[in-house]
């Protein structure tokens, strides 16, 4: 099934700034938090129906230090310290995947830097369906 993509320089941006100065970004930038404790980025999304989703953060991170972020969906915390390690450099991107309960209808989901370092330079979300994982019935 097809994903959905929402664009980071679209979302709600709390300690941090819309940029440009990087390659390989999708849309029309990314977000570059600002290098503290507590920065964020919120996306609004929403789903059709209520279920897990598989969540892909897109990011860069160019130095030699994980940058670590918590995920919350709808204010409850979902995932801490999820790991976003280096990329090589600013204009390579990579993916970190998570499953997710969404509810139908919109949903707040919230990436939250845990270190003084910030998080990563984030590019977008996208979210599908899980795989099904049900066993067929015949
Ligand atoms: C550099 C880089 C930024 C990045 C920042 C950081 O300044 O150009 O894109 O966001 O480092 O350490 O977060």
């Amino acid at each position: 099934q097809a994903a959905t993509d929402y664009q980071a320089e679209d979302a709600t941006i709390s300690q941090g700034a819309v940029a440009t100065n990087h390659t390989g970004y999708t849309g029309t930038g990314f977000v570059d938090y600002t290098n503290i404790t507590g920065s964020y980025v919120e996306f609004t999304v929403s789903a059709a129906t209520a279920g897990t989703s598989s969540l892909a953060l897109r990011y860069a991170n160019g130095t030699s230090v994980d940058r670590p972020m918590d995920l919350s969906v709808n204010g409850t915390s979902v995932a801490s310290g999820v790991s976003f390690p280096a990329t090589t450099d600013w204009n390579s991107w990579a993916t970190k995947s998570v499953n997710i309960q969404l509810n139908a209808g919109s949903n707040k989901i919230r990436a939250t830097a845990t270190t003084a370092n910030g998080g990563p330079n984030l590019d977008r979300v996208s979210v599908a369906a899980a795989a099904d994982t049900q066993a067929p019935s015949r």
